[in-house]
């Protein structure tokens, strides 16, 4: 939430600032804005609206200089418009400050600061600490990175901040606690900061991602320094980047979206790649090697997370139950951390998170570890904190997701839970091996599989068609697929603005059923397996109310097909991977929707991706 972007070194840094911006449009879009040091002072430009709107803003008028800021917010504290718009800027026009979080004790800063005569000009929590900064150099006579540092001693909250001052041109100075920064290392001097590494990779591969507490001090001159809150100085670990720049760029789609769902096949075959061992009949997931006996030997596994990536864990629970037999509780981060769970030293806490920085599973993780239980990460972004605070963990490997709605990240994170729960299950023994080398292969198979349904593209538009001005949808599903139908609702109110809910298909008899008129489009997953038939109940139940059916089933089922309105085919797999194939079609549905309705389906309203505030 909240892109920052910085640069110093000997390059124009507008240019920089505004490429880096467009790449971190997608994590808030509310406003932009821009601060370039030069000679003859702070230039700064800030907008409401898109990084387009701000290049429109600033008209080719010239901010020459080679030291900068910019940000692109998603609002927080005060509505989105110009003056709320970051940077902000300290009384004497001298400080220029971004900040991505939220300051908790804004409020009593904010009316110490106005009793020594500071007047505010915007809502923001973030104004306070420009004001603030400003002050102790004041009072205190301290350098920039000091007077940041003592700031930051006042403030409680979370906050990723990057100041420049035009008495240090040539420097940065930016903290983190809770909200991501990467620092770039380029040549000659050139150094870039970012919420994360994607406006950094066509700069340089080598960056340091920046631990809580830290301040780091960019200098034209002096290069990169570090220290932390207490004043101490640190050693930068430098590491190198590993994303390609193609997969930051839409590759001839229209929108990321789309380019992301075509994507799963390779990204649910790089999520296997290395660990699925078919000739050897063998799962290998170095990354919790060490921690394979105490999965082996948990009484219960807790999953945290948020969103979809919390469907994803509630396919977990039905796997790790189905082929470990061990109880899951499937946890919304954010309530996780507020009810004083039941937490105790053998138990395995799965964090899943597609960027590594949500807020609330961050804390539900911190609270877990607190109480010693043992942490694992299933994330997407390399580095990320999330990635970093657990004790062990497997990348996802799907690649940058760059649309807000999240996509390939969820059938990634599912072939990640598939491979972990079949693995344990399989050392456990409550597997048997033919059955646990008929699932390697079913799952060896699942990328071709997805190949295939991608073809009902066609079809689902022209469904998507005669749906896209319905008022509501509900979803249903059962076993695997129930998390399912919970993924296709969110996905098509969060990019289309239809009302829609997810229900377990049996569960609509008592009460959603209500709701079921001739208007009403109702998908329901009946895929052949274990509840086919029930669900076939299901459909009917929907048609004698004359619903809409549009049904998702195994090729070659002709019972649904004599029933429902539309049929949309897709392979015949196991039951547990069910969902790596029927959320595909349901993806498509909600994207061609949401773009037949003229909906911005990349950056969807209100929404931003990496939601690093409570
Ligand atoms: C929905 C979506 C969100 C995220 C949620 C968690 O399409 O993207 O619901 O799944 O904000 O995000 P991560 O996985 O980054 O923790």
């Amino acid at each position: 939430m909240c892109g920052i972007v910085g640069y110093v070194g000997g390059k124009e840094a507008y240019p920089i600032l505004i490429s880096g911006l467009k790449r971190l449009e997608y994590r808030g879009y509310d406003s932009a804005g821009i601060a370039v040091l030069s000679p003859d002072g702070l230039a700064v430009r800030k907008c409401k609206g898109r990084v387009s709107d701000l290049e429109a803003h600033v008209n080719g008028t010239p901010m020459p200089g080679t030291t900068g800021i910019g940000h692109t917010r998603w609002a927080t504290h005060g509505e989105p418009n110009d003056v709320n718009a970051h940077p902000h800027v300290s009384a004497n026009g001298d400080l220029a400050l971004i900040h991505n979080g939220i300051i908790e004790n804004y409020a009593p800063l904010k009316e110490e600061l106005i009793s020594r005569g500071y007047r505010f000009k915007s809502e923001t929590d973030t104004e306070v600490l420009v004001h603030l900064i400003d002050d102790i150099q004041r009072k205190e006579g301290t350098d920039l990175p000091e007077s940041v540092r003592l700031a930051l001693e006042n403030v409680v909250g979370a906050y990723a901040i990057v100041v420049m001052d035009r008495k240090h041109p040539g420097m940065l100075v930016a903290a983190r606690k809770s909200s991501p920064l990467v620092i770039g290392i380029g040549e000659e001097g050139d150094h870039y900061l970012a919420s994360d590494a994607t406006p950094i990779v066509e700069h340089t591969r080598n960056v340091v991602y920046m631990e809580d507490g830290e301040i780091a001090i960019l200098d034209k001159e002096h290069g990169l320094r570090i220290r932390n809150i207490k004043n101490q100085e640190k050693h930068p670990s430098i590491q190198a980047l590993e994303i390609q720049l193609e997969a930051l760029e839409k590759g001839g789609f229209e929108h990321f979206m789309l380019k992301e769902i075509y994507e799963q096949p390779r990204s649910i075959r790089d999520s296997m790649r290395g660990r699925l061992n078919l000739a050897q009949s063998d799962i290998v997931l170095g990354g919790i090697k060490d921690y394979e006996k105490r999965m082996v030997n948990a009484k219960r596994i807790l999953i945290v997370a948020c969103g979809t990536s919390w469907h994803a864990g509630m396919v977990g629970e039905y796997l790790f139950e189905e082929f470990a037999r061990i109880p899951v509780e499937v946890e919304y981060a954010s309530e996780f951390r507020y009810r004083n769970p039941v937490i105790n030293e053998e138990d395995i806490v799965i964090a899943i998170s597609q960027s590594g920085e949500t807020a609330d599973t961050l804390a539900a993780i911190e609270l877990a570890k607190g109480r010693g239980a043992t942490i694992i990460g299933i994330c997407n972004v390399v580095g990320s904190s999330i990635a970093r605070v657990t004790h062990a963990g497997s990348y996802t490997h799907a690649g940058p997701e760059i649309g807000v709605a999240s996509t390939k990240a969820f059938t990634a994170q599912v072939t990640l839970l598939t491979l972990m729960a079949l693995m344990i299950g399989h050392r456990k023994g409550t597997i048997n091996g033919a059955k646990f080398q008929q699932l390697l292969m079913e799952l060896d198979a699942i990328p071709a599989k997805v190949e295939r349904v991608l073809k009902t593209e066609a079809q689902v538009k022209y469904i998507s068609e005669i749906y896209k001005d319905a008022r509501n949808a509900l979803y249903l599903g059962r076993g695997y697929s129930f998390p399912v139908a919970l993924e296709g609702a969110l996905k098509l109110k969060e990019i289309s603005y239809i009302h829609a809910e997810g229900y377990p298909a049996a569960e609509m008899k008592h009460g959603p059923i209500a709701l079921i008129d001739e208007e009403m489009p109702v998908i329901v997953i009946a895929t052949q397996g274990a509840s086919y038939e029930k669900v076939v109940s299901n459909i009917q139940e929907v048609k004698a109310r004359k619903g809409k059916v549009i049904a998702i089933v195994t090729e070659g089922d002709t019972v649904v097909k004599g029933i429902a309105d539309h049929v949309i085919e897709i392979p015949d797999t196991a039951d547990a991977l069910v969902p790596l194939l029927a959320v595909v079609p349901l993806q498509l549905f909600s994207y061609h929707v949401a773009v037949m309705r003229g909906c911005n389906v990349d950056q969807p309203r209100n929404l931003a991706k990496s939601v690093t505030v409570e």
